[in-house]
């Protein structure tokens, strides 16, 4: 394997938010998410997936997708996208304030049925009242591909259906096409493979990989990826999140791990390790529960050992 290429930066793509949140049982107050969102604004992160624009009886977690895209104090530099699926959320999202959207389908029919009611070719073709209107509107417009590297229904994705998604979404003017491996599925060679394929078809800065670390393969996936010269990684604070429709897709890959990951090898991410560790302490105070991230989970044991040596001291 020839991993000559990674980028002296990369940008992280936070969708915490959004991923995240989306996935957790307990509601969580609007103010909270505010204050969340603020609060992650200021690590020096430069993406920040904020919400979804969907139907609230699919996603209730994120119904208030107005009042927290109202409310959030915007951070000049900072990019505050959220999803849209189709015209009603793209309409929504504009009032809303948003400029930054990003549409979604899946790789696998299956999975695209489930999350968004309509079939591949149905998706693409409502893609139409949102794409070519969002841009007239002043907005980017992202586009998710899930379940590139497995479908929960169907098993393995041919990857010549990602190519194709790739290149008709590129034609349609979006400009980068996340690659989701949604149920955490992917392994190193196979995302070298992958990736060979899709940047065939695209160049590299119009391509960004969003792991799932269900089984602990995320790491070792954005190694891979970050060494083919791929310089946008998703992730989510603490490694929050999944996708409710995807049963077993617990966590995304932690901001913090990958955070801590690329800066040991040389590589900016322009955020700061010590204020998302101060974000996600919070978080999980909100959520109820320990979030995954490993280097948070050392980061916290840390600090305990060195607030007891203190206190003994
Ligand atoms: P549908 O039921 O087929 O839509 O849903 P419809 O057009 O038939 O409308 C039915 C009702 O929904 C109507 O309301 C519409 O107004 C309403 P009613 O008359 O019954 O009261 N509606 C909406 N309401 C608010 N906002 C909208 C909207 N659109 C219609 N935008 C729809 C189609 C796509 C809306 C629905 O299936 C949906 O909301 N799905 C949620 C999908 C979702 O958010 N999934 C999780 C995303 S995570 C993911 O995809 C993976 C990713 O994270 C990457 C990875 O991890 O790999 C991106
Ligand atoms: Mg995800």
């Amino acid at each position: 394997m020839d991993l000559a290429k990674f980028p002296e930066r990369v940008t992280i793509y936070e969708v915490g938010p959004r991923d995240g949140l989306q996935n957790e049982a307990r509601p969580i107050p609007t103010a909270d998410k505010v204050a969340f969102i603020d609060a992650l604004s200021a690590t020096g992160l430069s993406h920040i997936e904020i919400t979804s624009f969907v139907n609230p009886k699919w996603i209730p977690q994120l119904a208030d997708a107005a009042q927290v895209a109202t409310s959030i104090t915007r951070r000049p530099g900072v990019h505050y996208s959220c999803l849209v699926p189709n015209k009603k959320g793209l309409e929504s999202a504009l009032a809303a304030g948003m400029r930054d959207v990003a549409v979604f389908l899946s790789a696998s029919e299956t999975h695209n049925k489930k999350n968004v009611n309509k079939t591949i070719g149905e998706t693409l073709i409502a893609f139409e009242d949102v794409i070519a209107p969002a841009k007239a509107a002043g907005a980017r417009v992202r586009a998710y591909v899930s379940t590139v590297f497995g479908c929960p229904y169907e098993g393995a994705v041919d990857p010549v259906k990602v190519v194709a998604l790739v290149k008709e979404l590129r034609a349609r003017g979006v400009y980068q096409v996340s690659l989701g491996d949604t149920i955490g599925v992917g392994t190193p060679l196979q995302v070298q493979s992958v990736l060979g394929q899709v940047l065939a078809v695209a160049p590299i800065e119009e391509i960004a990989v969003h792991f799932h670390d269900t089984r602990g393969t995320a790491l070792a996936n954005v190694l891979v990826a970050v060494g083919l010269g791929i310089s946008t990684v998703d992730s989510a604070l603490g490694g929050l999140g999944g996708c409710p429709y995807a049963p077993g897709a617990s966590g995304n890959l932690a901001t913090e791990d990958v955070v801590y990951m690329l800066h040991g090898m040389g590589i900016e991410t322009g955020v700061d390790l010590e204020a998302l560790v101060a974000c996600s302490s919070r978080v999980a105070a909100l959520v109820g529960h320990e979030l995954p991230s490993k280097y948070l989970k050392a980061a916290l044991g840390t600090i305990a050992r060195q607030s007891r040596r203190v206190t003994a001291g």
